[in-house]
């Protein structure tokens, strides 16, 4: 593949150049938390790419996993963790996960997080797929992600941290040692590209799920941060595994609304069009591992229509209100009607590659959450680790970089560096038609189930659009030039796993391969696919 530095020309006397101490990328759970804790010791500024409530944290639905329950433990929590993982975690990143989860949860609370508790004050726990224990903590219901957003939102307001909206980041700035000295953005309002210094990055951006047709993802979650990072030379890990949510709404014209999990975990049934229990005889029943459930849905979806019903919920509206309204809108009644649902893209488990502390393998570049990959989830993420994974890893970020920040570079060290690309005014392409390929491609031939054949298809389209795309100064634009570049990756690395294992399922290659139980990691400029020990 064919690729450039960065993703627009640009010109260093013409960009108005800003200052801080440390640039957090994103503004979800773990980019909050991250600059919440180092605006103790550093100037901190947040960029982030429209509202700062927008992301996928504020959308996030059934919870947080966290062993705080009374007959739980991080044993337990560790073991169910490497049990979804399908033989890819990183042991010692999910001891970290469940061991610091409590304290990190705790936190949160002291915070201002109100999660839901019984009429004794105790903290009421649900239960989700492959947990072994009611251990997910949830709030309003089914609105955990907003929850902690506010709280969060409400004590970065409080603090001296620079939160810059609608400032989208174009590329990672570099210096002529190679080190990480900053970003470029588009600021949105006045159209203008600048340069931020900074004296460490750390990237925050969340997942890609636009990347697909059906996903539960916002409109926001391009995986700018992946991108970005992979042109600035960082390593990219595991980039097949993307997790399917199995149930999103599936109506026409309505968006693939996130139907959580929790449901299931509280007793809602899985239905085909016939009305029968189809998970009924499969090994943890509705319950089972993401991966099978999405793949049994998809199955019966080639005959009819699938359903979630809660019709045997008490009370379904109270327990789950979001999903409730959203339902109705759609004139469904989830307390007397089932609910049409389909599998949709939900969770990025690869992303940027980082050590147990969040570095990458350049120097001041850091990254944390969805958008980073040290292989805490394995091939398939436990459900409700995402946000519990932002949370520990940010702070363990900030414990490292307490001590640890570089100097500032100077202006004059920056590197420009090459651009293979002209810069167009106007869009060379259809830029809305390619974005809705871009996702049909990527749905159809490299989505829940995937073969040779699509692959090799999507692959050679997606980099004929790589050559004929042309940046222009347009967000929309410009998140498309990511999507190919991602695009790309994610195929290529699928491409490569000859097996299936967790949310990677290849048709031709239906089992797991023990050789290849290990970790794939792609650098720009590398013709073949890595693969590293677990
Ligand atoms: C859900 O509520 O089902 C989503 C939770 C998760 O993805 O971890």
């Amino acid at each position: 593949m064919k690729d450039s530095d960065f993703l627009v020309p640009w010109d260093k006397d013409n960009v108005t150049v800003n200052h801080t101490e440390i640039l957090v990328l994103g503004s979800g759970i773990a980019g909050l938390f991250t600059a919440m804790k180092l605006s103790e010791k550093y100037e901190v500024t947040i960029l982030t790419k429209k509202h700062i409530s927008e992301g996928n944290t504020e959308h996030a639905q059934g919870g947080i996993a966290v062993a705080l329950n009374q007959d739980d433990s991080p044993e337990f929590h560790y073991g169910d963790t490497i049990f979804a993982g399908a033989g890819l975690c990183n042991l010692e990143a999910v001891k970290i996960l469940a061991e610091k989860g409590p304290e990190c949860v705790r936190e949160l609370i002291n915070l201002g997080t109100q999660f839901d508790r019984h009429d004794n004050d105790e903290l009421d726990f649900t239960k989700e797929a492959a947990h072994s224990r009611k251990r997910v903590l949830h709030a309003k219901g089914d609105a955990t992600g907003g929850e902690i957003e506010r709280a969060l939102v409400e004590v970065v307001r409080s603090k001296p941290i620079i939160v810059k909206e609608n400032y989208y980041v174009i590329d990672l700035l570099k210096n002529i040692k190679d080190e990480v000295a900053g970003v470029l953005a588009l600021n949105q309002e006045s159209l203008k590209i600048e340069a931020w210094l900074a004296r460490a990055v750390v990237i925050a951006t969340g997942g890609l799920g636009q990347l697909y047709k059906h996903t539960t993802n916002p409109e926001v979650a391009t995986g700018d941060g992946m991108a970005a990072a992979y042109r600035a030379g960082a390593e990219l890990m595991d980039m097949e595994f993307i997790q399917f949510h199995p149930t999103a709404l599936m109506l026409p014209g309505a968006p693939s609304f996130l139907i959580s999990e929790a449901a299931r975990g509280e007793g809602a049934k899985l239905l085909n069009f016939r009305g029968e229990r189809f998970m009924k005889d499969i090994p943890g029943q509705e319950l089972a591992p993401r991966d099978v459930v999405a793949r049994a849905i998809w199955e019966q979806m080639k005959n009819g229509p699938v359903y979630l019903d809660f019709t045997c919920l008490e009370r379904p509206h109270e327990r789950f209100p979001k999903i409730y309204g959203k339902c109705l809108e759609y004139g469904i009644d989830i307390a007397t009607t089932p609910v049409p649902v389909g599998p949709a893209a939900h969770y990025m488990m690869g992303g940027i590659r980082v050590n147990n502390e969040g570095e990458t393998n350049l120097a001041n570049l850091y990254a944390c959450g969805e958008c980073a990959c040290n292989g805490v989830h394995g091939a398939n993420r436990l459900a409700s680790n995402s946000l519990l994974d932002g949370l520990v890893f940010a702070t363990i970020i900030t414990e490292k970089l307490k001590d640890d920040a570089s100097p500032l570079s100077a202006w004059d060290d920056i590197k420009l560096y090459e651009n293979d690309k002209e810069y167009a005014q106007k869009a060379s392409l259809d830029i809305e038609k390619v974005r809705r390929e871009i996702k049909d491609i990527m749905w159809e031939k490299a989505g829940i189930i995937r073969k040779k054949e699509g692959l090799n298809q999507a692959y050679a389209r997606l980099e004929k659009l790589y050559e004929e795309y042309l940046p222009s100064p347009e967000v929309f634009d410009l998140e498309v030039g990511n999507m190919i570049t991602l695009g790309l990756i994610i195929v290529k690395t699928a491409m490569e796993r000859e097996e299936s294992r967790g949310g990677h399922y290849r048709s031709d290659f239906p089992f797991a391969n023990k050789h290849m139980q290990k970790h794939s990691v792609i650098k720009r400029g590398d013709d073949h696919v890595r693969y590293v020990s677990v």
